[in-house]
């Protein structure tokens, strides 16, 4: 009897360690076709933000065919999604053709504090392409959805900032938590790069150099991302000595408690600026060329301030994704995920992590099999105990997270994981398409 009850015990235990993390409902919408050409422009893992939440409604960026093949236009989306999500409405910014056909050539967009929506869009090496609206249009919202929103022409250089701005590459924004935002950008080329951070002011409108962070030695980094969180900025990386990606190595991890200005190594000591690959205390984890460890893969940052990547290699000796942790006191480990996904062949498509709760998830593509499958692990399970919660069919992309409407729709009680996707398939078929899934924790 003493041991039925300590059973039913080990059960009951069980049953309310068991995680109820699962999708509960799934709607997805086309929003437009998919460019001409094998090249993509739209769904690739660099992209900070493609597709963000700000307030009541959700903003798109992508490019679709203009006039013909090789010709495009940056296209803005907005829907409305609290309280009930209405139909998207977008516009083209018809003065600025894009004709690169190259994947570094992709759009990244931020919205500060003050409702400005920023756009950089088009580069690989070349000088910086940046526009933003002229008025908070994501905070008072004008009832025409048009290009005149934005005023101006494209420009070459962040007003009020000074340079270097070319040549420049993997634009990315991060909104800080006082309205203020940040741009992270390479400048340089693939194997000679270096790092630098400008800040947004929410309140005058200008920008200011923050400066170089990451310096290449005869390398560059390529960043996960940089994730602000409870003041601390966490910025994860690989680092590579020539364009062959092969030649990518090692995980570094630096962390800044004053929005980049100084930073902190992996065990929390501070270090000078730049950053080196070769600076004390910032390689985590060994990881040697040719290994297949690839480059900008993912990073989150959870509410218990831990940090998480994801990133693959094969030092194994089989392709396996990995989760990084780090803890706040500055205990990192890395785990492989032991999911049921093909073993990714080199350079395929990469994922993403995100953090709802006390939970993770990770958006894997599993690229043999043209799908994106959506895990969640627990922190009671040790983030060891990954479930499949959702496989998106015929996909050909590296999937964007809207990492704003998770955090918000998980606070107020109602979770959505959004992601920007692109499908397989034939030009004309090939859809770019926003995925919902309502879950539950
Ligand atoms: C989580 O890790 C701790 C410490 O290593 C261990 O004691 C515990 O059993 C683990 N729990 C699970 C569910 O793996
Ligand atoms: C999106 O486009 C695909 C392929 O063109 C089509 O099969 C699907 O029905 C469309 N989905 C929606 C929600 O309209």
């Amino acid at each position: 009897m003493a041991m039925l009850r300590a059973v039913l015990l080990l059960v009951t235990l069980n049953v309310s360690f068991v995680y109820a993390l699962s999708v509960t409902s799934t709607q997805s919408w086309n929003i437009t076709t998919d460019p001409q050409g094998s090249v993509r422009l739209n769904g690739l893992a660099f992209q900070q933000q493609p597709l963000l939440t700000f307030g009541d409604y959700q903003y798109v960026a992508y490019y679709t065919t203009a006039k013909g093949y090789g010709s495009h236009y940056v296209h803005l989306g907005r829907r409305r999604v609290n309280p009930s999500v209405s139909a998207w409405e977008d516009f083209a910014f018809t003065d600025y053709e894009q004709k690169t056909l190259d994947e570094h050539n992709t759009i990244s967009m931020g919205i500060g504090g003050d409702g400005k929506i920023h756009l950089s869009f088009d580069h690989h090496d070349v000088p910086l392409n940046y526009r933003v609206s002229t008025s908070g249009i994501a905070k008072t919202i004008p009832t025409q959805w048009t290009q005149a929103a934005f005023g101006g022409s494209v420009v070459h250089a962040l007003p009020g900032s000074t340079g270097p701005w070319t040549p420049l590459t993997y634009p990315r924004f991060e909104t800080l938590a006082n309205g203020d935002m940040l741009m992270e950008f390479r400048i340089g080329q693939s194997g000679a790069g270096d790092s630098y951070i400008h800040r947004y002011s929410s309140s005058s409108g200008s920008w200011s150099a923050v400066g170089k962070y990451l310096q290449g030695q005869d390398n560059n980094a390529y960043i996960n991302g940089i994730t602000s969180q409870d003041g601390k900025l966490h910025v994860s990386w690989t680092v590579r000595e020539t364009p062959d990606a092969s030649t990518n190595h090692d995980f570094y991890y630096a962390l800044s408690e004053d929005d980049g200005k100084t930073w902190k190594n992996a065990a929390g000591q501070a270090v000078s600026k730049p950053i080196l690959p070769t600076t004390n205390g910032i390689k985590v984890y060994t990881i040697p060329q040719k290994s297949e460890i690839i480059n900008q893969e993912a990073q989150c940052v959870d509410l218990n301030g831990r940090f998480h990547a994801l990133m693959r290699d094969k030092s194994s000796g089989t392709a396996k994704f990995y989760h990084y942790m780090r803890t706040p006191s500055g205990t990192f480990s890395k785990t492989a995920i032991n999911v049921a996904v093909s073993t990714p062949p080199y350079l395929a498509y990469r994922g993403k992590i995100a953090s709802i709760g006390d939970n993770l998830i990770a958006i894997i593509p599993d690229q043999p099999k043209s799908t994106i499958t959506i895990w969640g692990a627990t922190a009671a399970g040790n983030f060891t105990d990954w479930k499949n919660l959702a496989t998106i069919p015929n996909m050909n992309c590296e999937p964007g997270v809207d990492y704003q409407r998770l955090a918000t729709s998980a606070a107020s009680g109602s979770p959505i994981l959004s992601l920007f996707t692109r499908q397989g398939g034939d030009f004309g078929d090939r859809k770019v398409q926003v995925w919902d899934f309502a879950m539950q924790l």
